[in-house]
């Protein structure tokens, strides 16, 4: 591998998440040495579609179909060892193999059955919920920061994790195990899948960013679901942002050379909280149709929104962005709109759908899966890549045209320019 310029790369989501991210990661997976997830959980999903099959991750990172790419679960995140299983067992039928080259931090911390069981019960005593994914995310990261949580490397000591679980739940959560041998073996099953991962990764990925060599962080979830930066409450537990690389796996910001942010060409979000540029109806339904629009944890239909300028500005900005990444491109065609809304602080014109921020553009109708350089692309299409570089003041670095790895439009090499 030659030595590039930049040689670590963030990759993070600018929206509400499902941007399209585990595709781009998966191709620039291919000229890295390492892939680091660094925060969230099973609640993402990355849809990969590669020579037309489609596999689905939410754990792993999404380089670890590249067979020579080292993978890496860092401490920022939190680990259902039933969902790591069941990967692993997906990974195994389709003959990936990734021993020796999947690694999981030993401080990344363990998602308990009473942390499932707390955020559903939540969600439905609440006349306000969030519309988590009820994978026990939220419950979890409390424990955390309540230092109260059990972290992988505890389950090489069993007696240990047991007494965290043991002390520190209230009897109500507690109550679900029933007793301290149904925890006990929930947490023999959790060592025996999760122990052979184990390793101290912050270390792994500093020997890697050392010797110069592509190291990828892949981000989950988006900036507006961010912690700190996001539509709190509605939000995730975890730092989704650019930031949360360093934070959730043990590098330096000194270290890092690139940010990349990916947005999709439209807006979508699942669960509850603000969304500005949402809109219902027919063109609504088309965009969810043809852009698959369903959540690939919990399948429930995304709800759909016009692409919102000022909001992806302010997400370049929190996250320092170097160049974004368009992706479904493609989803605009199928939706067959001669104009359609964006919402822009400039050349407002609108005054429609109560938003005087939102302006119409021309849209296109032509068949973009086949483009394979920026000049393929109808001239709307450019014109519109064009706005969001200018309003957005940041370079559009790739482009995504379909779901395979080969509808993909890069603008230069990322690694190198
Ligand atoms: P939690 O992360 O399950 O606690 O959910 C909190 C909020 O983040 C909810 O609105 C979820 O729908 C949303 N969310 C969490 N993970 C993802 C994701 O990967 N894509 C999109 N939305 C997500």
């Amino acid at each position: 591998m030659q030595e590039n310029k930049y040689n670590t790369i963030v990759i993070v989501g600018q929206q509400f998440g499902d941007e399209g991210k585990g595709k781009i990661v998966d191709i620039l997976a291919e000229e890295s040495y390492m892939v680091v997830r660094f925060a969230g959980g099973p609640n993402a999903g990355h849809t990969l579609v590669v020579n037309g099959k489609k596999t689905v991750l939410r754990l792993i990172p999404s380089g670890i179909l590249h067979k020579n790419t080292v993978c890496v679960m860092a401490q920022g995140m939190v680990i259902d060892p039933f969902v790591l299983r069941d990967e692993l067992h997906a990974l195994d039928e389709a003959g990936i193999s990734y021993r020796g080259r999947l690694f999981i931090s030993d401080a990344a911390h363990l998602i308990m059955p009473y942390h499932i069981q707390e955020d559903k019960d939540r969600e439905a005593s609440t006349s306000n919920p969030i519309g988590t994914t009820k994978k026990g995310i939220g419950p979890t990261y409390e424990d955390k920061v309540a230092r109260r949580g059990i972290r992988l490397g505890d389950l090489r000591n069993l007696e240990k994790a047991l007494n965290v679980a043991d002390q520190t739940n209230i009897n109500h959560y507690k109550a679900l195990l029933g007793s301290r041998e149904a925890l006990n073996v929930y947490l023999t099953v959790a060592r025996d899948i999760i122990v052979p991962f184990l390793a101290d990764t912050s270390t792994l990925i500093n020997d890697a960013v050392r010797a110069k060599k592509n190291v990828l962080f892949e981000g989950a979830q988006g900036t507006l679901l961010d912690i700190d930066h996001g539509t709190y409450p509605y939000v995730t537990s975890s730092s989704a942002v650019a930031g949360g690389a360093c934070i959730g796996s043990g590098v330096g910001p000194t270290r890092i050379n690139k940010v990349i942010g990916i947005t999709k060409a439209y807006s979508t979000r699942v669960g509850e909280g603000p969304f500005e540029t949402e809109f219902a109806g027919d063109i609504a339904h088309r965009i969810r149709e043809a852009g698959n629009e369903y959540g690939s944890v919990t399948k429930r239909p995304r709800r759909v929104g016009w692409l919102d300028l000022p909001a992806l500005k302010y997400a370049a900005q929190v996250n320092g962005l170097d160049g974004l990444a368009v992706t479904k491109l493609d989803t605009l065609s199928h939706a067959k709109m001669k104009r359609f809304w964006v919402r822009s602080e400039f050349d407002a014109c609108g005054g429609k759908l109560n938003q005087p921020d939102l302006k119409l553009v021309d849209g296109w109708e032509e068949d973009l899966s086949q483009a394979k350089t920026l000049k393929d692309l109808p001239e709307n299409t450019r014109r519109y890549l064009q706005m969001i570089e200018d309003e957005v003041g940041v370079p559009v670095v790739m482009v995504s045209v379909g779901a395979d790895r080969a509808q993909t439009i890069p603008v230069g090499n990322i690694w190198s320019n």
